[in-house]
């Protein structure tokens, strides 16, 4: 089956099995390997991408409903200036990162303050709950991504006090 969507901003398609993991394709057929395969039952967070502006688990989905959508995975993410707010952010509040997790934790706070400008701790923590990172406090990601909000309004707005 001939599947075509946007991926990173360029029209792309791909002749695959339909029932075939999107996380393979993504990373087999694109060699965008920042998508991680962990655990491949929707547990670990690793190949979270945003999908259709939402984050889902590309373990998860099935590549024939890839039709038609649009999908930002991290190497399209770390092109862009939302995506250095967030580095700022989380560089800030000293915030634990490994290649197993970085990205996916990078695409869950931009699916939130996309959302949302400044969202409120709880709202935070709720959000990371699909990651499965048991090396950051939930304190230190609510700093972080306040953080990220903070350096992401004052480049858009300028200074805010
Ligand atoms: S690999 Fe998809 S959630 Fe773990
Ligand atoms: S899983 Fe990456 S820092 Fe915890």
């Amino acid at each position: 089956m001939r599947i075509t969507f946007i991926l990173n901003g360029d029209d792309v398609s791909v002749d695959a099995s339909p029932d075939r993991r999107l996380v393979d394709i993504l990373r087999n057929e694109f060699h965008l390997t920042g998508t991680r395969a962990g655990c491949l039952g929707g547990r670990c967070g690793a190949c979270t991408i945003i999908f259709n502006r939402s984050i889902v688990p590309a373990c998860l989905v099935p590549v024939f409903y890839a039709q038609g959508s649009e999908i930002v995975t991290i190497e399209g993410f770390m092109q862009t200036d939302e995506y250095k707010d967030i580095q700022k952010g989380f560089r800030e509040a000293a915030v634990e990162n490994c290649g197993f997790c970085t990205g996916a934790k990078a695409l869950v706070t931009e699916s939130l303050l996309e959302r949302k400008k400044l969202p409120g701790a709880e709202e935070i923590i709720a959000a990371f709950d699909s990651i499965k990172c048991r090396c950051t406090e939930a304190r230190s990601l609510a700093d972080a991504v306040l953080a990220a909000a903070g350096i992401r309004t004052r480049r858009l707005y300028g200074r805010t006090d």
